[in-house]
């Protein structure tokens, strides 16, 4: 009689999650050689230059219109700073989101999984990142990190939605915008330099999110079936929609001594502004095109919301 082969261990992992931990794997490495400590690394008591830019003038949402060009250089200097703080308390808000997101992905999965432990090692690069942004935000006397009431109530809906798999198209969406926003920052030595240093720990930090976030949605993606993913389509514009409402608070333009309602008016009718938007989100528009979650049904909608050229 033959022997009965030894059975292994453990069954041996399908390709898929294997990829998944060998991803997780890297990323942990990479984590652990590149983290920074925003409290020590960023010199928060350097005075802030009242005539530098934190944006190139050209990224500013009203640049251009006769409303910019009413404004001195020292005031269109200043509001590109109110804008960042704007973006930068937007992103704290879609930060705490995401976190939210992260947590349930772990409370799902299995903490023993290098999958789960990169997903809190990326909530701890989020703490981090938030009590940079509102340092940031404090630091150029802007006055708050909350969002509009409206993202607020939007950003409870989607805890009550509990869809970890539209918090990782989320991410992709909002992590490639900025990033695309701040790689512009660091190029651009005339800046000020306290925007440009949160924005280089922000950029160095983010690539291992969006390495993460891609594959786990092409996997879910290629899971899903033909109606689950007509409603997600429409759940990501929407998403992406308000995540670029929310970047220009209206108080941006009241802090500037502007009619808030004209301003908004301009921003959504500058051509210059539009680019802006459609720059930022090439990366994840791309992105979801190759994968089908932008589809030829969809995209025009894209176009309309001024994320697609
Ligand atoms: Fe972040
Ligand atoms: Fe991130």
């Amino acid at each position: 009689m033959r022997d009965t082969p030894a059975r292994p261990v453990r069954e041996r992992a399908p390709a898929r999650t294997l990829d998944r931990e060998q991803n997780a794997a890297r990323l942990l490495r990479a984590s652990a050689r590149h983290s920074f400590d925003p409290e020590t690394e960023i010199d928060w008591d350097a005075p802030i230059d009242p005539d530098l830019f934190a944006l190139p003038a050209h990224r500013v949402a009203l640049y251009g219109t006769p409303l910019w060009e009413s404004l001195d250089a020292r005031r269109q200097a200043q509001l590109s700073v109110h804008q960042l703080a704007s973006v930068t308390s937007a992103g704290i808000w879609f930060e705490l989101v995401l976190m939210e997101g992260l947590i349930r992905h772990v409370y799902d999965g299995d903490l023993t999984t290098r999958h789960a432990q990169y997903a809190l090692t990326e909530v701890a690069d989020e703490c981090r990142h938030s009590t940079m942004f509102a340092r940031y935000i404090t630091a150029t006397g802007y006055p708050s990190a909350r969002p509009t009431p409206q993202a607020h109530r939007r950003g409870k809906l989607h805890f009550l939605l509990n869809d970890t798999t539209l918090t990782f198209a989320g991410a992709i969406f909002v992590e490639e915008f900025t990033d695309a926003m701040q790689r512009e920052m660091v190029r651009d030595e005339t800046l000020q330099p306290l925007a440009r240093a949160v924005a280089r720990i922000h950029v160095i930090e983010e690539a291992r999110h969006i390495g993460y976030a891609r594959p786990e949605l092409e996997r879910r993606w290629a899971a899903m079936g033909p109606a689950r993913r007509a409603v997600f389509r429409r759940g990501l514009l929407v998403l992406a929609r308000l995540a670029v409402a929310e970047l220009v608070h209206p108080r941006v333009y009241t802090l500037a001594g502007l009619d808030a309602r004209a301003a908004r008016q301009a921003a959504a009718e500058n051509p210059h502004w539009r680019q802006a938007r459609i720059d930022w989100a090439r990366k994840a528009v791309e992105f979801f095109t190759e994968l089908g979650v932008i589809d030829r049904r969809t995209a025009p909608r894209w176009r309309r919301a001024g994320l697609l050229g």
